[in-house]
């Protein structure tokens, strides 16, 4: 018999975090492959445009700008494991959206470009990861092509991110001479023949260390010595230093010819822990045979032309989640029936009739479910805080067809409650003319496109003069509105923030008047 603690004991809940291009998507894909779910013959797989909108990347804003903003979950076996890979934004404007997609996770994976090593993505979303905690391996890809110096790579992952790196795998060779990886933790050589594309699973050979010595020649002697040194300074893997978030194990591979996948994969289910009890809100841990509760981590509407429909994600935390259940929806107290429950991917939608700790089902159209909401079944809990970042950006959104007016109402609402953009409002102006706050600025392109897209509703987006916000009370509110420079409006979780033009200005009303509540909102990084 099936139990909650047996079948989280099998899965494993990730994401992948990558600066755009550095092969978050070809990895994803190459996982599939060995998972056994993208059965593929050799020279079938799609080229970019295609495999774009056969997986992750739906929406038509993320084929035109070749980014990926809309999360998926995508679900595959591998050995006698369950994986749920929960895909990220790949842009930090949408770091926000990361950060909860991160609470939904037990590890990420950071993909670097082995010829470009940390980039300025790369750097914030780890942030964003080192704030939730959570373990990170390092995949370094791209490995078929000149990469940099493997220890300068490890050197600047160290300085940069105030991260300890410990290869698990050692390249032997790069570019066209790449012929496989070492395996620290085996002691073997793990050589790679290439396929069309990697269009199959790369054919690995185990070498012995004497025959490989003999048959690489000087990319094997160059390879020892790399490893002789990552000897002698103490990289040597521990689990608990992992999972505090201290050490990362990194593996060298290239996920288009399917190099080291395998390890990674493997990595994954040797390294990364199981979904484990989740903290409530007083930080009291939820067992996971506790009778079923879920977490809900991201709202999602629209995704699919012909369906029309809001999705929320939630990622199961204890006990068994089965389709037709009859949850409570945490901050109602009102039942949900769970009659339709999916798991979503791209455009694919599967019918999801059981589910265990760590995997995630789309319900659908739970309609008052937010970001942060906790459901269960007997025992009521309460999740801690999805806390919202600090806005840096800010826009006045008006509609430009005063006949469209009620769409534009909806539309705003509801790309508040998905969290696409925060939604402010000034008491005297009311919903003509909201305020948009976001951490980056293509979250208002997002806004803008489904404006217009969805809701028919043309609008304009109004640069504004502010640059920072802080949370305030009624009482402070009363007095900052009277000064210039300041502005107070209601975000819709309830807080009141106050937008400054200038965080001198800011800085001096800091000093002169303590009195003022002027809180720091949060902020990836800090
Ligand atoms: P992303 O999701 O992180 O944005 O990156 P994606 O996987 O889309 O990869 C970006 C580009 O890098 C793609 O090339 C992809 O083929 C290539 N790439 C990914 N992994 C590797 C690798 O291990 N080695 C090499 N040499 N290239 C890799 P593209 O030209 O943009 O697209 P395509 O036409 O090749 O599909």
């Amino acid at each position: 018999m099936a139990d909650p603690r047996s079948e989280a004991a099998r899965r494993r809940t990730f994401a992948i975090i990558s600066h755009p291009d550095a092969g978050k998507t070809t990895l994803t894909e190459k996982f599939l492959l060995y998972g056994g779910a993208l059965t593929t013959g050799a020279g079938s797989v799609k080229a970019k445009g295609d495999r774009r909108s056969a997986t992750s990347d739906w929406m038509e804003l993320e084929q035109q700008r070749g980014i990926s903003i809309t999360s998926t979950v995508l679900q595959f076996p591998y050995r006698d494991h369950v994986l749920n890979l929960l895909d990220t934004p790949g842009h930090r404007d949408f770091s926000e959206d990361t950060y909860r997609v991160l609470a939904a996770t037990d590890a990420a994976i950071m993909v670097l470009d082995g010829s470009k090593g940390i980039e300025a993505q790369t750097r914030k979303l780890f942030e964003v990861c080192r704030d939730r905690e959570i373990p990170i391996v390092t995949f370094i890809n791209k490995w078929d092509r000149p990469s940099l110096d493997p220890l300068e790579l490890l050197d600047e992952i160290e300085e940069q991110l105030v991260l300890e790196p410990v290869p698990i795998s050692w390249p032997v060779g790069d570019g066209d001479k790449f012929r496989g990886v070492i395996d620290r933790q085996k002691n073997e050589f793990v050589r790679y023949t290439r396929t069309a594309r990697g269009a199959t699973e790369a054919p690995e050979e185990i070498v012995d260390r004497a025959r490989a010595a003999e048959e690489e020649g000087k990319l094997w002697v160059e390879a020892e010595e790399g490893i002789e040194l990552l000897d002698t300074i103490g990289r040597v893997f521990d689990q608990k230093r992992f999972e505090a978030g201290e050490l990362s194990p990194v593996f060298f591979g290239s996920a288009l010819t399917n190099f080291g996948v395998r390890l990674i994969l493997d990595a994954m289910v040797d390294l990364v822990p199981s979904p484990s009890p989740q903290k409530d809100r007083d930080g009291n841990p939820r067992s996971l045979e506790s009778p079923f509760s879920g977490l809900v981590f991201k709202v999602q509407a629209n995704t699919d032309k012909n369906h029309r429909d809001r999705v929320a994600f939630m990622r199961v935390c204890s006990g068994r989640f089965e389709r037709g259940m009859v949850v409570t929806h945490g901050p109602t107290g009102k039942p949900f029936a769970t009659k339709y429950a999916q798991s979503v991917s791209g455009q694919d939608r599967e019918t999801v009739d059981e589910a265990w700790p760590g995997d995630v089902v789309g319900l659908v159209n739970a309609n008052e479910f937010r970001v942060g909401d906790a459901v269960w079944v007997d025992e009521p809990v309460l999740w801690p805080e999805m806390p919202a970042f600090a806005p840096a950006h800010f826009r006045v959104v008006r509609t430009l067809d005063t006949s469209k007016s009620k769409q534009f109402r909806s539309g705003i609402n509801q790309l508040d409650e998905e969290g696409v953009v925060q939604v402010l409002r000034e008491p005297d102006v009311g919903d003509q003319a909201p305020i948009l706050a976001a951490v980056g600025p293509l979250q208002f392109e997002v806004a803008q496109h489904r404006l217009e897209n969805e809701f028919g509703s043309p609008v304009e987006m109004v640069p504004c003069t502010w640059s920072v916000a802080r949370a305030t009370d009624q009482e402070s509110a009363d007095k900052l509105r009277g000064m210039s420079g300041v502005t107070v409006a209601h975000r819709s979780d309830g807080e009141l923030l106050a937008l400054f033009e200038s965080p001198y200005w800011l800085q001096r009303l800091e000093t002169d008047q303590p009195e003022l509540r002027l809180d720091k909102l949060i902020a990836e990084g800090t």
